[in-house]
């Protein structure tokens, strides 16, 4: 019952040039893909010109991070206030930056907070590193990850979020989990946390997406694992192959 969800994190590539001329190319072709959710996340200066070209399609924007105060002297910050209306998605706890940014998961928990405060779909992002992946380490890390970001939400709102799986040793390697490697995390970890804290109802009801290294190659491993709902693309957003990405995706788990 859960609509797959294929979102496109860009990171920091492309002047709002690239971007404007990339959607254009694109926007159609993804538009015709129906029975999976679409889903572009630009740098912040693109959003709004995306935005525009975005009208005559049924694809969802949505930013790669966000601040969660409204409003206030932080310079260089994002509001929710300032998304609102602009984008329907936020991609909130990016490993990247964890890792380059400082973000924490009590950070990242009011910032989700914040999010829905505002009515916008926070994206989560949760994974392990290499290290932990090979101590064996991984259940107890996403866990963790996993009850931190969703300290104090109430069921409803865990059951409209999205969480994208993203062990950190696949991103951007070419190293991609196997299929049943990253079901195994999202159904008995992830999902299993969340029926911990919640029920089996809403572990059952939230998406999640596999991120790392995901191409048109190896996207039909992803979507056809029962407990995978889709995938947040980062190098291959970049490129045409996203929409073969979204067209393989909806042949094999579309609604
Ligand atoms: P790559 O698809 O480039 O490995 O990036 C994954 C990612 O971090 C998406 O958020």
């Amino acid at each position: 019952m859960r609509t797959p969800i294929i979102a496109g994190n860009w990171k920091m590539h492309k002047t709002i040039e690239e971007a404007v001329a990339f959607v254009r190319e694109i926007r159609f072709k993804l538009n015709e893909i129906k029975g999976v959710d679409k889903v572009i996340c630009p740098p912040f200066v693109a959003l709004a010109p995306v935005k525009e070209l975005l009208v005559p399609t049924d694809i969802g924007l949505g930013a790669q991070n966000m601040y969660f105060e409204e409003q206030g002297a932080y310079t260089g910050e994002i509001s929710p206030l300032m998304l609102k209306g602009l984008c329907q998605y936020v991609i909130l706890g990016h490993s990247e930056r964890r890792a380059y940014f400082g973000e924490t998961d009590e950070g990242v928990n009011r910032k989700i907070k914040a999010a829905f405060a505002h009515g916008l779909t926070p994206i989560v992002c949760v994974g392990e590193s290499l290290e932990q992946h090979e101590a064996g380490q991984t259940e107890e890390w996403v866990s963790g990850q996993v009850r931190a970001a969703l300290d104090g939400l109430t069921a409803d709102q865990v059951r409209s979020l999205i969480i994208a799986y993203e062990p950190i040793w696949a991103i951007g390697t070419g190293k991609a989990a196997t299929g049943a490697g990253a079901n195994a995390v999202i159904g008995l970890t992830i999902r299993g946390t969340i029926a911990d804290l919640y029920d089996q109802a809403t572990a059952q009801a939230v998406r999640v997406q596999y991120g790392g290294s995901v191409k048109p190659n190896n996207i039909a491993e992803f979507m056809s694992q029962p407990d995978i709902d889709g995938a947040l693309v980062g190098g291959a957003s970049l490129k045409p192959d996203f929409v073969e990405i979204v067209r393989i995706s909806a042949e094999v788990k579309g609604v």
